[in-house]
């Protein structure tokens, strides 16, 4: 096991969506044993498993599931469907026996409305938890709602209530209602949470909409859209994929810029309490969901580098267009802005977006893609998360109406056909069920199940699987990968392609990628000559030493070992 209080800066990350991943008992529904059982594959100690250091486990707290457990009804036990605090403590010992952290969700922008703690603040108005969360009177003799707050799913934020006669505020569903952070009461209770968990030997959380939780104390209303202030860091619009353009595009009719229910600045003191406390424990870890257009406030949350966030999710690398460019400069921008002591977190997709190699794929060059975005992934200064499935390629399935879930899906399509398509059953054979249960599975197995899955993927040498596998045990070896710093190449490189720097004291990697469909030459300037050939996405390439410089061949990535500073 990865360990010292700075593990997380050198682990690869996995995200489990723990009802999709392996069904122990054929409901249909992955669960804890299940995951249990695949344990293996994600790291058994050798170069045959997928060399996981760390889980992050989407939510599998008890939750009546309108958000699919990004509803919790009770933060301190487990969901019938997923298994018992037994199967939890078996969890975490049969993963640190492998050398694998346990790293939770923490769902505490809001609760479920059947909490018990909003059954209680809903009772009347003078319950001692009624200010646990946000109630207003109506406003005007119509009883308006109290402003112009929208969700993030759907519709206005605040859900009238007859038995008590106002408002409720809720950022997602009417059955999320959101907790008031302003209240002491509700920090100490979260406070308890996390150190339930700590004590039951989670390495620490990933933090849902952490940029939400406190909203102004005056509820003012939000300004019209048109008003936004102007963002130098932003993104630009030609390098984002054309489907997060046209997903703006439809946010569009909220018509207003989130101005006083997102980031305010209590925020990051609810974050440094929590950071106080995983650092009364030794080596524990968070990562934030922190979402916004400017990447300068998103840098924020790291506070000065180390009193709040120890990772936070950069999520513009997962909605860049396919342009070398694109990605180049994505990864500037955030090594630009992050505090010197703060660490990147990088990922391609998760259970809310779109999968990568179906956002990226460009049809018959899907698989080379993914395998250079592998290369990318694993070999950026900062930590890499896998969300699982994209270790095979599996692709976004294209599910009709009346098999959608998400209530994001049923309430928008077919414009937006909701989460479901990247939520579908980790494929691990090319059986019935994918071999993810016996039943019948919760969502449908995705796309081209017979050659995107783990057991024909295990007996190709040349797969995405074993590619991934070869990366991320040669991670481990390459202190330059795990520690070193970045720099840009672009003297002498097509535009393109891609190239980075990653040097330690005792290495100088070079990382090439060729993000086109034909075959690129490069000309490197001869200090980084001769390079040994670490291992390329082209497998029929061999390791070997380079005298002049390399041409890349379509959409080939290459690690390249620069001689001279080898210690
Ligand atoms: C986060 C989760 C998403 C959920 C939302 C509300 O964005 O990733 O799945 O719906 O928060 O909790
Ligand atoms: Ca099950």
């Amino acid at each position: 096991m990865l360990t010292g209080a700075d593990w997380w800066r050198k682990a690869v990350f996995y995200q489990v969506y723990p009802r999709s991943f392996y069904d122990s008992n054929g409901d249909g529904i992955g669960d804890l044993a299940g995951i249990i059982e695949k344990l293996d594959y994600l790291n058994d100690g050798t170069p045959g498993s997928l060399g996981i250091d760390a889980i992050w486990f989407s939510p599998f707290f008890k939750s009546p599931e309108y958000d699919f457990g990004y509803d919790v009804a009770d933060y301190c036990e487990i969901d019938p469907r997923f298994g018992t605090l037994e199967d939890f403590d078996r969890l975490v010992a049969e993963a640190h026996r492998r050398g694998i952290r346990v790293i939770l969700d923490l769902v505490v922008n809001h609760t479920s409305h059947e909490h018990p703690w909003f059954k209680e603040s809903r009772s009347s108005r003078d319950n001692p938890k009624r200010d646990w969360y946000i109630w207003r009177d109506g406003v005007g003799p119509r009883r308006r709602p109290p402003n112009n707050w929208r969700n993030n799913f759907f519709g206005p934020a605040w859900t009238w209530d007859e038995t008590t006669e106002q408002y409720y505020l809720h950022s997602f569903l009417p059955q999320q209602p959101d907790l008031n952070w302003f209240n002491p009461e509700v920090r100490r209770a979260i406070d308890q949470v996390i150190r339930f968990w700590l004590d039951r030997g989670a390495d620490g959380f990933r933090l849902d909409v952490a940029h939400l939780y406190c909203k102004d104390e005056q509820l003012r209303s939000n300004p019209p859209f048109f008003r936004r202030d102007k963002v130098e860091q932003r993104m630009p619009f030609t390098d984002r994929t054309w489907m997060m353009n046209l997903f703006s595009l439809f946010s569009l009719p909220e018509f207003q810029v989130k101005k006083y229910n997102q980031h305010h600045p209590e925020t990051h003191r609810v974050l440094k309490e929590f950071r106080k406390t995983l650092d009364e424990y030794p080596e524990k870890t968070s990562v934030g969901e922190i979402l916004g257009e400017d990447p300068q406030v998103i840098a924020s949350y790291y506070g000065s580098g180390n009193d709040e966030l120890h990772m936070n999710f950069y999520f513009d690398l997962a909605h860049c267009r396919w342009k070398a460019g694109a990605f180049r400069r994505c990864v500037e921008r955030w090594e630009r802005l992050l505090p010197a002591e703060a660490w990147p977190a990088y990922t391609l997709s998760n259970h809310d977006i779109v999968r990568a190699i179906s956002r990226l794929g460009g049809g018959k060059h899907g698989d080379e893609r993914a395998r250079l975005l592998a290369m990318l992934l694993l070999t950026l200064r900062g930590t890499p998360f896998i969300y699982y499935g994209e270790e095979i390629g599996m692709k976004e399935a294209r599910l009709p109406r009346r098999l959608l879930q998400d209530p994001v899906g049923k309430k928008w399509y077919p414009f937006h056909r909701g989460r479901d398509g990247c939520r579908t059953p980790m494929q691990w054979s090319g059986g019935p069920g994918a071999g993810f249960t016996t039943g019948e599975p919760w969502l449908p197995v995705g796309p081209e199940v017979e050659k995107r899955n783990v057991a024909a993927q295990e007996k190709d040498p040349a797969s995405l699987l074993n590619f991934y596998k070869k990366m991320t045990w040669l991670r481990k070896e390459l202190p330059a990968l795990l520690t070193g710093s970045y720099r840009s190449v672009t003297h002498g490189v097509p535009g393109d392609c891609y190239l980075f720097l990653r040097q330690s004291e005792e290495q100088k990697l070079l990382v090439a990628l060729n993000f086109s469909s034909r075959r690129r030459e490069l000309a490197l300037p001869p200090q980084f000559l001769p390079a040994r050939l670490l291992i390329s996405t082209d497998q029929s390439r061999p390791a070997k030493t380079l005298h002049q410089s390399p041409a890349l061949g379509p959409h080939e990535g290459c690690l390249l070992q620069i001689a001279g500073v080898e210690g």
